[in-house]
């Protein structure tokens, strides 16, 4: 099968997705397709845009070459853009839409804004391409934290209090101390401040408003953290096994995703029975009530008061190497990662 796996792009998260995107390409590699991986952002390297996409998936190429590894601190943005042909103005590179078009399926192994909220896949559904993962409305609404938390609050699991500030408005804390200030499009912790006092409110209030034109204040949930994928890939939506991530960090901010060590993380998730079974079930409601498909991660934090258990979010594409989340929780019931990341391109196809 000829698979493009498409990572980079122009997100905070752009470094991570090529860590995905890479092992994602390898495994599917071993499984015997011919894959190509590119950055969607930057497209093909130049000495390959000669070449007649029809003849490139058979080439024995290294598609890895040109990535770099990852920091620890997000990339920046303007000297990526800065490397780009000018002429070229949306989000996908040079070679990228003719790739697409020549692939079989499109693997979107991209983390962040582009490729994550919907418009890749709403774009990829215009013009016939098959492509993993979600579909563009669940994308889209789980890009949006407050259009998330409604339609999860409004389908009976709970979400930690709070509000939406839109840029402009009234910013006075009607939520109390402490709180969490994050951007309502934001991911991979950019933009999520703890607040202990006013004055850690404001400035977190100001620096979101950089980030984003509408600003979330929720109640801080002191407690556990943990993270449910769910799948529909045998029809109805069913919750792998719970894992818990336990950061070494005041919270899961940027580095702490990211670097080896920083956490740990427990899969199965050592919780009572009742507990992972309710907290299961407000995971695979919470992907029917989000109108998700394929597979996606759900976060919830368990409050250490009364292990009341809050709904934080949903990623559609979450982090796709053998030690990520995703994997980790396949990996506890049999699904090693390369047949994982097989099975995630055999839904795309409906083929079983
Ligand atoms: N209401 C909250 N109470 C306590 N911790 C929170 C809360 N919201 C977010 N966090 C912490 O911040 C992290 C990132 O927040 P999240 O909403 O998941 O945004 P992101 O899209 O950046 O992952 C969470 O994993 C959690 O550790
Ligand atoms: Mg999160």
């Amino acid at each position: 099968m000829k698979i493009l796996v498409l990572a980079g792009g122009i997100s905070t998260e752009r470094d991570v997705s090529f860590v995905s995107g890479r092992c994602v390409y390898e495994a599917l590699l071993r499984k015997g397709h011919q894959v190509i991986m590119a950055d969607a952002y930057l497209g093909l390297p130049g000495s390959y845009t000669d070449i007649p996409c029809s003849e490139l998936f058979g080439r024995d190429i290294n598609w890895t070459e040109h990535i770099e590894g990852i920091s620890e601190t997000a990339p920046d943005l303007d000297s990526i853009k800065a490397m780009r042909d000018p002429s070229y103005k949306g989000f996908l590179g040079p070679g990228i839409v003719e790739l697409c078009r020549e692939a079989d399926v499109v693997f979107i192994a991209l983390h962040g804004e582009n490729g994550e909220n919907g418009k890749l896949q709403a774009y990829l559904d215009l013009e016939g391409i098959t492509y993993t993962g979600t579909d563009y409305i669940s994308s889209a609404i789980c890009m949006n934290k407050q259009l998330s938390k409604e339609l999860l609050a409004y389908n009976g699991i709970p979400v930690p209090r709070g509000r939406v500030i839109r840029r402009g408005e009234d910013r006075t804390n009607t939520v109390g101390l402490p709180c969490v200030v994050k951007v309502c499009g934001g991911g991979s912790s950019v933009g999520v401040y703890i607040c202990h006092d006013s004055a850690e409110y404001d400035r977190a209030v100001d620096e979101a408003f950089m980030l984003d034109d509408n600003v979330i204040v929720e109640e801080y949930i002191g407690g556990r953290e943990f993270s449910v994928c769910v799948t529909d890939w045998e029809g109805e939506p069913k919750a792998l096994p719970i894992i818990e991530i336990a950061p070494t960090g005041e919270f899961y901010d940027y580095k702490c995703k990211y670097q080896e060590g920083a956490t740990v993380e427990t899969c199965p998730a050592d919780l009572p029975d009742a507990k992972a079974a309710q907290m299961s079930a407000y995971a695979e409601r919470g992907f029917a009530a989000l109108k998700l498909h394929s597979y996606a991660r759900l976060d919830f934090l368990m409050r250490d008061t009364d292990a009341g258990l809050y709904c934080l979010e949903a990623n559609t594409l979450p982090g796709m190497t053998p030690m990520s989340l995703v994997p980790q929780e396949a990996r506890a019931c049999g699904i090693e990662f390369d047949d994982l990341c097989e099975k995630i391109v055999k839904y795309a196809l409906r083929e079983d």
